[in-house]
C-alpha cells in the first residue's frame, strides 16, 4: 500500500454524531467537500476515518466528499477502523458490511482496530481480521494505540498466516515523543510496521495559535480535557513552539509545515502522518509539507528541544 507521507483525518468530519465527535465542530457538507477537494489536489492519496467518528457518519461523509470530488473507486486508498471496546473478535466480521456500505463505493485498503481494550485477545481479532482479507474485503490490517508487546502479539499472529502487520496508528508530535521511549517505535522499525502518526499537530497546539490567541481556547469543545491544553501544558509547549515559529520564516513556510515535516523526515520513511482539518487552508497548509524537506542540522534542532516529551 503506497501512501503520500501525509494523509487527511477525517475525525472532523464527524458532525458531532456521538461523544467522540464532540471534539470538533459540526463542519457543512459543503466545507467537507473543500477539505477533501482541497487535500486531492494538492496531491494527498488516502484518507484515514473510524467507525467511532460519529457512529458511522465521518466515513459516509468521506465518500459522499470523494463522490462530489470525482474520484473513482479504486483512485484513493481508504484506511477505516474497527472499534474493539466491550466487543468480541467476532464483531469485527459481523460489522464489515456496514464499514463497507458507509464507504461505499469506496473499498477498504487498510482495516485498523482501534485500539487494544476488547473482550477477546490480539490473536482472536488478527484472525477475524485474516478471515476478512481471505474473503477480499479488506486489503491490509493495522492496529492502533496498540503497545510495543501488543503490536508484537499482532504481528506474530498473522505472521505465522504468512501476513504482514501494515501499521500501528499512535499519538506521536513534536509535544508527544512518547513512542521514541516506550518502545513501539524500535518495535515497528524491528518488524518492518509503518507508524501513521495522529494528532500530528498537537491538535493545533504546535502551530503556536493558541500560545498567541488564548481567546482560541475558549472554543475548544473536548479538547479541553486534555492536559496539553493546560495552563501547565501551554506553558511547557512554548520554547518548541517558538522554535518551530523560527523555522517557520527562515523557510518561508507555515509553523504547521515545519511540525509535519519534523514527523515525516526525522524517523526515515517510517512515518506517515494524518493531520485533521476544520477549514480548507488548513488542508492546502498541511499538504504543502510535502514539497519541502528540513535540513538534518534543523531536524536535529527540534529534536533537541523537544527532547523532554520523549
Ligand atoms: N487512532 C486514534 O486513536 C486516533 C486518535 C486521534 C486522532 N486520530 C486520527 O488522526 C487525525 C488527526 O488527529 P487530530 O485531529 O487529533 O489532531 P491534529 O491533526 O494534530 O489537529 C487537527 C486540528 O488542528 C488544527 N489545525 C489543523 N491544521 C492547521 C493549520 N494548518 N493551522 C492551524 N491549525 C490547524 C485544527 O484545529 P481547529 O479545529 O481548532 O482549528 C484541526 O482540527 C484525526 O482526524 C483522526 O483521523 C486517530
Amino acid at each position: 500500500m503506497k501512501v503520500t507521507a501525509i494523509g487527511l483525518g477525517c475525525w472532523q468530519f464527524s458532525k458531532q454524531g456521538n461523544m467522540s465527535g464532540r471534539f470538533w465542530p459540526t463542519l457543512e457538507d459543503e466545507l467537507i467537500d473543500k477539505i477533501v477537494s482541497a487535500s486531492i489536489e494538492g496531491g494527498i492519496n488516502w484518507f484515514d476515518t473510524a467507525e467511532i467518528y460519529g457512529t458511522g457518519l465521518s466515513e459516509k461523509e468521506l465518500s459522499r466528499a470523494l463522490k462530489n470530488a470525482g474520484k473513482k473507486e479504486g483512485e484513493v486508498l481508504i484506511a477505516t477502523k474497527w472499534w474493539p471496546g466491550f466487543r468480541f473478535a467476532s464483531n469485527i466480521i459481523k460489522t464489515i458490511d456496514n464499514r463497507i456500505k458507509a464507504l461505499s463505493p469506496y473499498p477498504i485498503d487498510l482495516y485498523q482496530v482501534h485500539q487494544p481494550w476488547s473482550f477477546s485477545n490480539v490473536k482472536n481479532q488478527m484472525k477475524a481480521l485474516a478471515v476478512l482479507l481471505e474473503r477480499k474485503l479488506i486489503k491490509y490490517i493495522g492496529v492502533s494505540n496498540f503497545s510495543a508487546l501488543k503490536m508484537k502479539d499482532a504481528w506474530e499472529a498473522l505472521d505465522k498466516k504468512g501476513i504482514p502487520l501494515a501499521s500501528n496508528q499512535v499519538l506521536y508530535n513534536l509535544l508527544n515523543r512518547k513512542i521514541e521511549s516506550n518502545g513501539v517505535l524500535d518495535m515497528a522499525k524491528k518488524l518492518g510496521i509503518s507508524i501513521i502518526a495522529y494528532s500530528p499537530l498537537a491538535q493545533g497546539m504546535i502551530t503556536g495559535k493558541f500560545q498567541d490567541n488564548p481567546e482560541l481556547l475558549k472554543n475548544i469543545g473536548f479538547r479541553k480535557y486534555s492536559s496539553q491544553f493546560s495552563r501547565e501544558g501551554i506553558r511547557k509547549s512554548i520554547p518548541v513552539v517558538n522554535l518551530v515559529k523560527e523555522l517557520a520564516l527562515k523557510y518561508n513556510v507555515t509553523p504547521s509545515q515545519i511540525a509535519l515535516n519534523w514527523l515525516i523526515n526525522f524517523n526515515g520513511n517510517m512515518v506517515v502522518a494524518i493531520p485533521g482539518a476544520t477549514k480548507e487552508n488548513h488542508a492546502r497548509e498541511n499538504i504543502g509539507t510535502m514539497s519541502f524537506r528540513l535540513s538534518e542540522e534543523d531536524m536535529a534542532k527540534l529534536d533537541r528541544a523537544s527532547a523532554m516529551f520523549k
